[in-house]
């Protein structure tokens, strides 16, 4: 079909708002012609990675498990848009080198925690305040931030936030 795959990568705490632009940014895709899938931790978790927690261990194998699949999608022409907390710089790179250098584009959704926890969807950041939920990522759990992500989003709209990634998309030579 003459289309070329990508993996967008977006990485962020719980709350930073990477399934609401991941979401946006596969409407924008789809709207343009693009075959666009979202991959996120809760889709995945359900299934595929119903047998692993929140260990560092489990999450690295999390993550290297939706990086060799966003990989693949991107090998089938998708635009594979990859939502994950994925706290550790190592796997995010494996991830990188499993999709390629050129088709993958990390982008760091850098909303400071106290407006993470401020919107708290899910309550989880109330829940492991009090200790109900261990080893929460940025209260009890650590997250290494990417040290030169492709796209650094600190502040801005989820629009001018898509409408970054698609320029950079469009650089890239993945979407007109
Ligand atoms: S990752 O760390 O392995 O990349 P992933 O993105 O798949 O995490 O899942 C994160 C989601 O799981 C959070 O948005 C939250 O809803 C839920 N969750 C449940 N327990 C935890 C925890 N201990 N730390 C972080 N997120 C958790």
């Amino acid at each position: 079909m003459g289309k070329r795959g990508a993996v967008v990568w977006l990485t962020g705490l719980s709350g930073s708002g990477k399934t609401t632009v991941a979401h946006a940014l596969a409407d924008e895709l789809t709207r343009a012609g693009h075959l666009a899938y979202v991959l996120d931790g809760d889709r995945l978790r359900d299934g595929l990675n119903a047998d692993l927690g929140f260990t560092p261990a489990d999450r690295a194998e999390n993550i290297r498990r939706a990086g060799e699949v966003a990989a693949l999608f991107a090998d089938a022409g998708l635009v594979a848009i990859a939502a994950f907390i994925s706290p550790y710089r190592e796997g995010r790179d494996k991830a990188r080198r499993a999709a390629g250098e050129e088709l993958f584009l990390e982008v760091f959704l850098d909303t400071p925690i106290e407006e993470c926890e401020r919107r708290d969807v899910k309550g989880l950041y109330r829940r492991a305040r009090a200790g109900e939920i261990a080893e929460f990522t940025g209260v009890s759990a650590p997250y290494e931030p990417p040290l030169s992500p492709d796209i650094h989003i600190s502040a801005g709209s989820v629009e001018e936030t898509v409408d970054r990634i698609l320029g950079l998309l469009a650089e890239r030579g993945v979407i007109a």
